[in-house]
């Protein structure tokens, strides 16, 4: 796998190397253009009259502390200055150091800064910097996404303030680069502290930081934070490195970034914005949402579709513990990931992650997909949608060039093997999912080749029997008056792909963990090992049909596992026959398709729907309102609440009909 060097290597020796000269200077300059500072500082308070500087910084720690040598006291733990010869030298040095303030570079530009454990930096925002003219920004994506929650920036009723002449909103962005790192005994399981923002509420106010005021304390959460203030003047910010606790060793890196423009760097850690479709054993397929709602004929839609993918991922083992405490960080992720989509590389050729922009899944709009290949089995992951910059171009000088993250999402890749994720099929091309395979005799080209045949070979046939029906006539010739061949068609399409590909699932999955999955194939040997299942599980008792008939000897009601079919066979006898994948488990066809196949298509195609505790159970499932995929649909997406249902009760008392071949009963 290929890891980027963390960006900051650079700054950490730049800075190390220029900090003494930094901080050398900063004392000359002080002693220089403010001679008058040694004195203030001996005689504490008499500099009260200045609006700006080292004077008026004291005089307020002085009213706030009252005493002069507690002051000297706390002004040496604020500065991190350790306590050296003489204590009026080193409280002199001290405060230099303090209020040196390092200067914002401009708008838009990223600012990093290495931070040590209770230091404390101070930044200055030029006026040059608040006054010069806005920048002109992009056209942006084709159009707004649609944000559930919005984050608040802090203290927006600031903003609400007149802007006068001289007075503007500055938005004051953070991430955390890097943090200290774990060095104490076991596995980390908490993330090191945060850094905090301090931003001034008025000009000229260098008194920042614990125990500063007139500021707003923003703590980041996740490497993050954002303030937005009318500034006017020259304006402070500092950041603040808490005191590290036992276990971590190291300092932390940050950029910090303030724009007259918009924020710089942006989080919205309340919503994803990105679907798990399904993972296999070492690959894992998400979507981000939908980007528009617009209809495929609008020039949105097609301004979507025609864009180079505007998204990108990150994601990592969630056993990596360098993504603790950043997950908010554009900045943070880029160091901590393991895997990075990178959109120069749409075919994931280096990084593992193809993408591409495309309209399958419900409502077909567009959407961004992401193929994450070389995974680790049985791993659970963690990723982040983001955007590099503003998508078309990032770093100095763009607004919102620090780029944007999303919530985090979690997933498991599979552990058996023979379910292998699968999309992309030229017919049933609203699958998505995992299927039963066997590495050992197909792989995916060739197992997309095999269930496309087999699909399109039933369809054909369907299609036959179709043209026997008097589709275009006139209303009232028709077999319905709620539906016509279209809809039988797309009906028995959805049907034929979710039932004739099926849904796979570990077989290891024990069935208190997933009580809705379907047993499957569990008399075949396994595809890997050529290992049956022990005789203990084959023959125990099983009661698929628990309205069977129990009279007369009929063997329907009392059953094993290795006699019902339902556990020893798959619905699709291809499977079984040609793949051979061995035991598996099933996400059952969601039930609504099977009765909107009835309901859509003529009577006299003697379509019907298995009955409940007559083989409904072992053949259908049904949806569920947490999240979690119960039932097989095309389009399906795990942690979307399920399209609200509702089926007449009427379908649900058809008879069943042992027509198809895939409808049979298993009995
Ligand atoms: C942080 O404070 C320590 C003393 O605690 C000091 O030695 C060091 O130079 C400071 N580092 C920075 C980056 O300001
Ligand atoms: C991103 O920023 C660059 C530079 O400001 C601009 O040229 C480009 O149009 C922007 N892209 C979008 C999608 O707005
Ligand atoms: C962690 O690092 C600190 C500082 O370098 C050191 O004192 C401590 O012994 C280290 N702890 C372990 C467990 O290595
Ligand atoms: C996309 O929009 C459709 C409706 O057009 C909706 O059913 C679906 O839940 C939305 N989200 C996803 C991820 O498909
Ligand atoms: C993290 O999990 C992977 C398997 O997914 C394992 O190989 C690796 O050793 C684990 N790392 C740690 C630090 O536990
Ligand atoms: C994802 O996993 C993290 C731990 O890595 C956990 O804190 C978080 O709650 C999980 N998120 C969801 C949506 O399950
Ligand atoms: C999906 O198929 C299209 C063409 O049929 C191809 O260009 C694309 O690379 C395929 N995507 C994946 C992820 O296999
Ligand atoms: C898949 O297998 C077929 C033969 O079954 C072979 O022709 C093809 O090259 C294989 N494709 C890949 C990507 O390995
Ligand atoms: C396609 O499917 C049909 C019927 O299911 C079968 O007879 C035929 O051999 C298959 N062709 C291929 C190339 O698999
Ligand atoms: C109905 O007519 C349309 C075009 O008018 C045609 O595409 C379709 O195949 C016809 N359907 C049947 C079942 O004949
Ligand atoms: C079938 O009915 C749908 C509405 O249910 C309609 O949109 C469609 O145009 C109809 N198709 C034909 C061929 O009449
Ligand atoms: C099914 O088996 C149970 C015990 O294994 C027995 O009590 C019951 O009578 C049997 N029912 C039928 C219909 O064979």
């Amino acid at each position: 796998m290929h890891f980027q060097c963390p960006r900051l290597t650079p700054v950490q020796s730049r800075f190390t190397a220029s900090f003494a000269a930094l901080m050398m200077l900063g004392v000359i300059y002080w002693s220089l253009s403010h001679p008058h500072f040694a004195y203030a500082a001996e005689l504490e308070v008499d500099g009260s009259g200045q609006s700006r500087g080292g004077e008026d910084h004291n005089w307020h720690r002085i009213q706030q502390q009252g005493l002069e040598d507690d002051v000297r006291e706390h002004r040496l733990e604020y500065d991190g200055l350790e306590q050296g010869g003489g204590v009026e030298e080193t409280v002199l040095v001290g405060r230099a150091v303090a209020v040196t303030p390092q200067a914002i570079s401009g708008n838009d530009a990223p600012n990093m800064l290495n931070i040590e454990a209770g230091n404390t930096t101070l930044w200055e925002y030029s006026n040059e910097l608040l006054v010069s003219s806005r920048a002109t920004t992009g056209p942006g994506l084709p159009s707004e996404l649609g944000q559930k929650r919005d984050v608040e920036p802090r203290h927006v009723e600031l903003r609400k303030r007149q802007e006068s002449s001289d007075a503007r909103t500055i938005y004051v962005s953070i991430n955390t680069c890097l943090q200290p790192t774990w060095n104490g005994t076991g596995v980390q399981t908490v993330a090191p502290p945060q850094l905090i923002l301090y931003v001034s509420t008025e000009s000229d106010n260098m008194d920042l930081g614990p125990n500063g005021r007139s500021q707003i304390v923003a703590p980041l959460q996740e490497g993050f934070a954002n303030v937005s203030v009318v500034a006017n003047g020259v304006w402070y910010l500092s950041v603040h490195a808490p005191a590290l606790p036992d276990g971590f060793v190291g300092v932390w890196n940050y950029e910090l970034a303030v724009s007259i423009n918009a924020f710089y760097h942006a989080a919205e850690p309340a919503d994803p914005f990105l679907y798990l479709v399904d993972t296999d054993i070492d690959a894992a397929l998400l979507v981000t949402d939908n980007l528009t709602q617009a209809d495929a004929s609008s020039s949105i839609y097609e301004d979507w579709m025609s864009l180079r993918p505007p998204f990108t991922m990150f994601a990592a083992n969630v056993n990596h513990t360098s993504t603790m405490g950043i997950m908010n960080s554009y900045c943070g992720w880029s160091n901590a990931r393991q895997i990075a989509a990178v959109q120069g590389d749409p075919g994931g050729l280096d990084s593992g992650v193809q993408m591409g922009m495309i309209t399958r899944g419900l409502g077909n709009k567009p959407k961004e997909q992401f193929y994450m290949t070389n995974l680790n089995s049985s791993s659970i992951y963690h990723g982040v949608l983001v955007m590099d910059g503003n998508s078309t171009d990032s770093g100095n000088g763009v607004v919102g060039g620090g780029g944007k993250v999303w919530q985090t999402v979690n997933w498991t890749t599979k552990a058996d093997g023979n379910c292998a994720l699968l999309f992309n099929l030229t017919f049933c091309d609203e699958v998505a999912y995992a299927v039963p395979s066997n590495p050992n005799k197909y792989n995916i080209t060739g197992l997309q080749r095999l269930y496309d045949n087999y699909t399109s070979t039933f369809y054909q046939n369907f299609n036959y029997s179709l043209q026997q029906i008097p589709c275009n006539t006139t209303s009232d010739a028709q077999y319905s008056l709620a539906k016509n061949c279209t809809d039988c068609a797309a009906a028995y399409k959805q049907w034929l792909c979710a039932v004739s590909i099926p849904r796979c699932e570990d077989f290891s999955i024990p069935y208190t963990a997933a009580p809705y999955l379907q047993r499957r194939n569990m008399g075949q040997a396994m595809f890997d090992t050529g290992s049956t299942l022990s005789d203990e599980v084959l023959y125990h008792n099983y009661t698929p049909m628990t309205k069977a008939p129990t009279l007369g000897g009929s063997s329907r009601y009392n059953q094993t596992y290795i006699s019902s079919l339902s556990s020893n066979s798959s619905r699709n006898p291809m499977i079984d026959t040609t793949i051979m994948p061995g035991p598996y488990n099933e996400v059952l066809p969601c039930e609504d398709l099977c009765y909107s196949l009835v309901q859509s298509c003529p009577s006299s195609f003697g379509f019907g729907c298995p009955y409940s505790g007559r083989g409904l159970e072992v053949g259908y499932g049904k949806r569920s309102n947490n999240g979690t995929i119960t039932c097989s649909y095309l389009g399906a997406v795990y942690d979307i609440s399920a399209a609200d249902t509702t089926i007449p009760p009427l379908f649900k008392a058809l008879l069943f009909a042992a027509l198809a071949a895939l409808l049979v009963g298993f009995a």
